[in-house]
């Protein structure tokens, strides 16, 4: 089977249309027996932009008045976390890029504007200048998050680069880099896999643990994260041009492809037993954005003919284009010791979109 991105791109159109119209403005994190539920009633969740964000994406492909109406309506509702600073985390970068930046960046609407520089501020000030780290999460006010990092947080940088280009401040650049600097040093390791959590001491910046996250154990390789840290180095590289960040992009993307199986089907961590089936769509449909962004970057050709792997993969085996059902790739896994595999994630589809589309040249960067 050839990779045909245009009719791809067609079918993720017929089907995302329909989803909206069946759907309105839910918020869906995942598709169960082929229909979204919906986040509205969580709406601090990290993944509360992609479906907007795979509209927009869609929109800017081909315009049609729905698809707009429920990304605004999606990108109106999250305004409640601005009131909720528990909610606030370090995902803004996942839940305002792809709403707001979005928004701004195809219709130059101004309400888009004001919600970004609202969330970067929130973002850059969750940087620990002790261990030049952006914290991930909260706590409920005793401190025990107040050293924890993720590979993740590369991918919500992006934001804080938008805010110094588009203020004319440099502080959310200089963050950002800070913070990308760490992850190089503190999550990457010599093989070129990544660290999920990494556990500074919130005081003197020290490096106190790297805890299993959700791969298999402390030490493991997941795949997500993985593919968190090939895409958000290669960006942290287009927004900042640091060498050292593509250097680290490319390690991981060459780690990742070592390890590929001869079916281009990526499992949920590159270290789970031979035995163990679990896999994730949604770490091959992000890692396959980076790679298409490293191969621009750096002209290599085998990064292009990987992303074209696995999304060829995921194409003849791990799609669900019928049009009367929600959701697109059916093996996602949160989490390696979660109860539920293989079903639907709504940023794995995300990905899966913004790759066709950006082979199809019809894609919108975000990042
Ligand atoms: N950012 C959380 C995850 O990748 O599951």
């Amino acid at each position: 089977m050839e990779l045909n991105a245009k009719k791809t791109a067609e079918a993720i159109y017929e089907k995302a249309l329909a989803s909206v119209k069946r759907n309105g403005d839910k918020i869906p994190y995942i598709a169960e027996n082929g229909v979204f539920d919906d986040r509205t009633d969580d709406i601090c969740w990290w993944t509360n932009g992609f479906w907007a964000g795979m509209l927009w994406q869609l929109w800017g492909y081909r315009a049609d008045p729905a698809l707009m109406e429920t990304a605004r309506s999606i990108e109106r509702k999250l305004d409640k976390n601005f009131l909720m600073a528990s909610g606030m985390d370090h995902d803004s970068g996942f839940k305002w890029l792809l709403t707001s930046g979005a928004s701004l960046r195809l219709t130059g609407d101004l309400s888009s504007r004001n919600r970004l520089i609202l969330a970067s501020a929130d973002l850059a000030g969750r940087f620990n200048p002790n261990g030049r780290f952006i914290r991930a999460w909260n706590d409920s006010g005793d401190g025990s998050m107040s050293g924890l990092a993720i590979i993740d947080c590369l991918m919500n940088l992006p934001l804080l680069y938008w805010a110094s280009e588009n203020l004319h401040d440099p502080r959310f650049r200089a963050v950002a880099h800070a913070h990308a600097k760490t992850a190089l040093r503190a999550f990457l390791r010599p093989d070129g896999s990544v660290n999920h959590i990494v556990v500074f001491d919130p005081e003197t910046g020290a490096v106190l643990d790297a805890p299993g996250g959700q791969g298999i154990s402390p030490g493991s390789a997941w795949a997500r994260g993985q593919s968190w840290a090939i895409y958000g180095f290669t960006l942290s590289y287009i927004h900042t041009g640091d060498a050292e960040l593509l250097a680290a992009a490319k390690k991981c993307a060459d780690y990742f492809i070592s390890k590929l199986p001869p079916s281009f089907l990526v499992p949920s961590d590159f270290l789970q037993p031979p035995e163990s089936e679990l896999e994730d769509d949604s770490a091959a449909a992000c890692a396959a954005c980076g790679l298409i962004e490293l191969s621009r970057i750096t002209g290599e050709e085998r990064y292009l003919s990987a992303a074209k792997r696995l999304l060829l993969a995921l194409l003849e085996d791990r799609c669900d284009m019928d049009p009367s059902r929600d959701g697109i790739l059916t093996h996602c896994t949160v989490a390696y010791h979660d109860r539920r595999h293989n079903h639907n994630l709504i940023y794995g589809d995300y990905f899966l979109t913004e790759a066709i589309l950006t082979l199809c040249n019809a894609s919108t960067f975000l990042w």
